[in-house]
């Protein structure tokens, strides 16, 4: 009896499951009409909307003042019907918060003030006011949640700690992150004293936006796939790990490591309740290799959004969606995040073909 009644209090009035509950019951591997849908990077400049209000704000303002981040985060949700609403923000408010900052060039790609280079850098950066810092973000996924309500998932994010590193030492977003990857090889010592601190900011940090209503978390690590698979999870994962671990289980954390799938055994035993699986990676097997009790996250390649036609897409679609076919706990998404040159009718095709899979 008390089943039934659980089950009718959570179809909305004309029968269907909300968003929001369809993305809860993928991220738990519980069955559900069509796998709920996302796309990372899905607020941005793909979208004229987006794009009107850069010409009025620079992307840290749109970041750090907390109505115009609502409003972003809100764009492609309504364009688009998605099932989950990601906070628009950037990884790289960490290190900002700690005491690095850094802006986006128009010409393209972050530059921060100044890069870490040295152990005296690290002792430098400040773990202690990092969510006292970040209250717009606080701010925003309060207004977020109360805005979504049942109705719609609210997700926040993080870039994991060896990714994080990677931006910090360069102190820019460069054709080629080599300086991390050198600490780490030649002086692990001061590269690990780097990742604690990381890791204690990035836990205290995604503890706030649980606290605020988040349904989930995902970490990117997407600098991952420049690490050898035998130095991965001393690098990256091990750090991941102990941030999921942190975090108690409050919510279910999305492990997005981009270039890593060599790792399989490394990221089914993170500790993630999913694992983001990217577009270089056949789902099929993927399927085969990751256990019943871990959902799925993925993978079209975001070039066919940008380069192909929307028949194409569908097209593509329909080959993941009927790959997962009969697996509970499938949440449809790109396998990277959406690239500037996006075509909204692709995106558009794309989100369809889900809404309309039975
Ligand atoms: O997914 C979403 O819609 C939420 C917003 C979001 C952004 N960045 C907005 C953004 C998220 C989740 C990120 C994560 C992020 N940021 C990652 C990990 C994801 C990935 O793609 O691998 C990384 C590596 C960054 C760091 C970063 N931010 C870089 C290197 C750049 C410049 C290069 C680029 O792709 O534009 C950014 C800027 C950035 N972050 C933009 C957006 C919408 C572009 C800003 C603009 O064009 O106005």
């Amino acid at each position: 009896m008390l089943l039934i009644t659980l089950n009718l209090m959570e179809l909305a009035p004309n029968n269907t499951i909300s968003p929001r509950l369809r993305f809860n019951r993928a991220a738990r591997c519980r069955p559900v009409d069509r796998p709920p849908i996302w796309l990372m990077r899905q607020a941005g400049r793909a979208l004229p909307e987006y794009r009107q209000l850069k010409e009025k704000y620079t992307f840290v303002q749109l970041c750090q003042n907390p109505e115009l981040a609502v409003e972003v985060t809100l764009q492609p949700v309504r364009r688009f019907g998605l099932d989950a609403a990601i906070l628009f923000s950037d990884i790289l408010v960490i290190p900002e918060a700690m005491g690095q900052k850094y802006h986006f060039k128009e010409t393209g790609g972050v530059q921060m003030d100044f890069a870490v280079a040295s152990k005296a850098d690290i002792e430098k950066l400040s773990v202690e006011r990092v969510v006292e810092r970040l209250n717009y973000v606080e701010q925003a996924l309060k207004m977020l949640r109360a805005e979504l309500g049942d109705q719609t998932a609210l997700l926040g994010f993080t870039g994991s700690p060896w990714t994080l590193a990677t931006f910090m030492m360069e102190g820019a977003s460069v054709p080629k992150y080599s300086r991390a990857l050198q600490l780490f090889r030649e002086d692990s010592k001061t590269y690990y004293a780097l990742a604690e601190k990381l890791t204690a900011a990035v836990t205290a940090y995604l503890q706030m936006q649980i606290a605020t209503g988040v349904d989930a978390v995902q970490i990117f690590d997407s600098h991952g796939g420049h690490l050898a698979p035998t130095e991965f999870q001393e690098a990256s994962g091990r750090w991941t790990n102990q941030i999921i671990a942190n975090l108690g289980g409050k919510v279910p954390v999305i492990n997005f490591s981009l270039g890593t799938h060599g790792n399989w055994r490394d990221l089914i035993n993170s500790g993630a309740n999913i694992l983001g699986i990217d577009w270089q990676t056949d789902l099929a097997e993927a399927r085969k290799i990751i256990p019943a009790h871990l959902a799925m996250q993925g993978n079209l390649s975001p070039v066919h959004i940008a380069e192909s036609t929307p028949e194409v897409v569908a097209a593509e679609t329909k080959k993941i969606l009927e790959a997962m076919r009969g697996r509970p706990g499938h949440i449809f998404n790109l396998g990277h995040g959406l690239t500037p040159g996006a075509k909204l009718e692709n995106i558009a095709a794309l989100v369809e073909t889900v809404k309309n899979y039975r």
